[in-house]
């Protein structure tokens, strides 16, 4: 597929998607984020890819929403367009997404940051939620998924404040996974793409299904969905083969079935 606003490629076991409007810091406008949704559903269609790197450029991820595009639209027309219900088909994605993160990564970008289950971010990283700055507030997630990982009262100060915070703090609070230098942001997280992409896929794929389970539900309904996908997974001929390959202390060669 040919996309003016992303970069596709693949490389063996994964994918990464660059989101390329540099000159704009990648603001998401709807055709941005149109062939965002439609490049993901592909991958997460495609059995050559394993896992999906969603990364911007050195200087940013993304500075949010495209404000120009929003800024003289009607509550109607934004009812209307529904834009962020888009977003929604990224959390459905079933294979595990890593962000590689440096610069800004805010508003929407830092939502869109957030849907990811893993982040990788250089040192550079500047995260936060601005968007109370423009008059509105977080419209894409901010609000809920923010809360969960950092807490009420953080969340509350980044909501409310606006304010940029430095990847150390993003670390310190939980919110990121890793910093490295940002020469190797990227080489990092497909290193760690490389990884996840040996791993049995069905196994990851129910593993990944369980974890965000766990965000709305109860702790019993979630223990319950875990356990099941546990015992599915016995149907699975990864499983005879993980297991046999333990007992004959010899590496698992995995089928995907
Ligand atoms: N939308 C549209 N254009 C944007 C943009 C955005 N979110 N962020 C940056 N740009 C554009 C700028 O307008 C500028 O374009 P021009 O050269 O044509 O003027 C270009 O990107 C470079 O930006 P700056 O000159 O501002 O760069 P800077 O280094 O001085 O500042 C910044 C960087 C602090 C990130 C600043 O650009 C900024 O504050 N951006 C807006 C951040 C923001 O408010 N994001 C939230 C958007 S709303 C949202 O995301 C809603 C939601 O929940 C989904």
């Amino acid at each position: 597929m040919n996309y003016t606003n992303i970069h596709v490629t693949k490389e063996a076991g994964y994918a990464i998607v660059q989101l390329n409007r540099p000159d704009v810091l990648n603001a998401i406008n709807i055709a941005l984020m149109q062939e965002l949704v439609e490049a993901l559903e592909n991958l997460d269609k495609d059995n050559d890819v394993r896992c999906i790197i969603l990364t911007g450029n050195e200087k940013a991820f993304a500075a949010g929403a495209d404000i120009k595009e929003m800024a003289d639209a009607s509550a109607v027309d934004m009812l209307i367009r529904d834009q962020f219900a888009r977003w929604d088909k990224i959390r459905r994605i079933k294979k595990p997404l890593i962000a590689a993160v440096s610069g800004f990564a805010l508003g929407g970008g830092c939502e869109l940051m957030m849907t990811c289950d893993i982040v990788i971010a250089s040192e550079s990283a500047k995260i936060g939620q601005p968007e109370i700055n423009i008059g509105v507030m977080p419209g894409a997630g901010g609000t809920q998924r923010l809360t969960r990982a950092v807490g009420k009262a953080k969340a509350m100060e980044v909501v409310l404040t606006g304010k940029m915070i430095t990847a150390a703090e993003a670390l310190q609070w939980g919110l990121i996974n890793k910093i490295v230098p940002v020469e190797y942001y990227l080489q990092d997280a497909k290193d760690l793409a490389k990884e996840i992409a040996s791993k049995p896929p069905v196994a990851v794929r129910l593993a990944k299904e369980a974890v965000l389970k766990s965000f709305d539900t109860t702790i019993e309904g979630g223990l319950e969905f875990e356990r099941k996908n546990f015992y599915l997974l016995f149907a699975s001929e990864d499983q005879k083969e993980g297991m046999k390959a333990f007992v004959e202390k010899r590496k698992a060669d995995w089928k995907g079935k």
